[in-house]
């Protein structure tokens, strides 16, 4: 019987504890993508030649016989980090802006399946009617990023804020990837949620009402968008870091201070690096980078090309034949926009595999269970934010859908 991979082989020993990885435990239980392998990269899990179908024939058999038993009851929305085999029973596809107005448009579904990550089934349940279910197909699905402001920690924030003299006249202004309570917190101090495809009009819109911005949870997108988008210097933003007394900072310092950044960030696109950017250019003279506004600053300042990722698809789909892109997004997509454009040559931004690992929580057998569940009359899996969160965090995100 082959061995199961090269390491092994190798004689080395199977990981098995965080000592043998070297990896700190965290508070939050991160999955590693493989067992047995070499836990710090991913590498060399690609194969040569023909793959067999991803999943078992008889789960998309039945993923599809779900599907006609439910007909229009049911409404499939699948993120653009997707798996292929999840992808394929999408009824919509988008980027977390796109997927919230279609889930709000949608009033005739009873059930909203949404494959995607928990904080988007939790806003497609604040945009959808009382009547209507939203169902995430593994509970497990959540987000690092999100995960990296809770609610005391922002309420904490705020008290900061306020004894610095500054609450008053700063607007909250939070990015998508973040909790109802979070979303709740924006919308009861007057703020708005944004997305990667809006973010500077949210700004605009911020600046119009107020003097700051406090942005939470992802640095990246507030600096990127203030920097390259709005004229912001780097000095007028400050990082706030909710594990240090104060954040960290001095009252003098946020009161000079324009764009309050959140010390969050996305642990898959905070993965890029500017060697990745120098190295990509080398290997291909030519090529175009092309990323996502999660990147590091240093990362999209050396890009040809920023964008969410309803952006990056349209980019390519533009695209001339023959030309080089190299892409700084979750790696479902880019695999999936290669394979869609055999005419260029789409590579992926880095040496090293990176999916993010909670999108890739939802795989048909999680989709099949939560089909044939509703199929059969019972609901898993509901994702309900409660009366009083929902009633803020709506406006929050209405505000939102009504930015210029
Ligand atoms: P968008 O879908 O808004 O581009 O965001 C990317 C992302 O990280 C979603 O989790
Ligand atoms: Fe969260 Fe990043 Fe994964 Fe999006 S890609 S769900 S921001 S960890």
């Amino acid at each position: 019987m082959p061995e199961k991979n090269a390491l092994r082989r190798k004689g080395a020993k199977p990981v098995t504890t965080t000592e043998t990885l070297d990896v700190q435990p965290t508070p939050l239980a991160l999955l590693l993508l493989g067992r047995e392998a070499d836990a710090k990269s991913e590498r060399g899990v690609e194969c040569p030649g023909e793959l067999p179908a991803p999943s078992d024939p008889d789960l998309v058999e039945r993923a599809r016989a779900a599907r006609a038993r439910l007909g229009e009851r049911v409404f499939v929305l699948g993120h653009h980090y997707q798996r292929d085999e999840v992808i394929e029973f999408a009824d919509v596809t988008g980027d977390s802006f796109k997927l919230a107005r279609d889930a709000a448009a949608r009033p005739q579904a009873e059930y909203i399946v949404f494959c995607g990550v928990h904080f988007m089934a939790e806003s497609a349940d604040i945009l959808t009617t009382a009547d209507q279910q939203v169902i995430l197909p593994d509970l497990a699905a959540g987000c690092s990023m999100a995960d990296m402001a809770t609610a005391e920690q922002v309420a904490e924030c705020w008290d900061v804020l306020t004894e610095a003299g500054i609450a008053d006249v700063t607007v909250p202004v939070s990015y998508m990837n973040s909790s109802a309570d979070i979303k709740a917190f924006t919308g009861r101090h007057g703020g708005t949620i944004c997305t990667s495809s809006n973010a500077k009009r949210a700004l605009e819109w911020a600046f119009s009402q107020g003097q700051k911005v406090l942005f939470l949870p992802d640095q990246h997108l507030g600096r990127n968008t203030a920097v390259r988008e709005m004229g912001f210097s780097l000095d007028d933003c400050i990082v706030y870091n909710p594990h240090k007394p104060g954040g960290g900072v001095t009252a003098e310092q946020l009161r000079a201070a324009k764009m309050i950044l959140w010390r969050g960030h996305c642990s898959v696109h905070g993965r890029f690096s500017l060697d990745s950017v120098e190295d990509v250019r080398s290997r291909i003279p030519g090529v175009n980078v092309l990323v996502h506004p999660e990147c590091k600053h240093e990362v999209v300042s050396a890009a040809d090309y920023v964008g969410s990722t309803e952006l990056i698809i349209k980019t390519l789909d533009a695209a001339p034949a023959g030309s080089a892109w190299a892409i700084g997004t979750e790696l479902n997509l880019v695999r999936r926009l290669a394979k869609a454009h055999p005419d260029k040559q789409i590579v992926f931004l880095d040496r090293t595999v990176c999916f993010c690992s909670t999108m890739n929580r939802i795989d048909l057998p999680h989709l099949v269970w939560a089909l044939e569940s509703l199929a059969d009359g019972t609901v898993v899996n509901r994702i309900q934010v409660d009366k009083e969160t929902e009633h803020y965090a709506k406006a929050a995100l209405e505000q939102m859908l009504a930015l210029p």
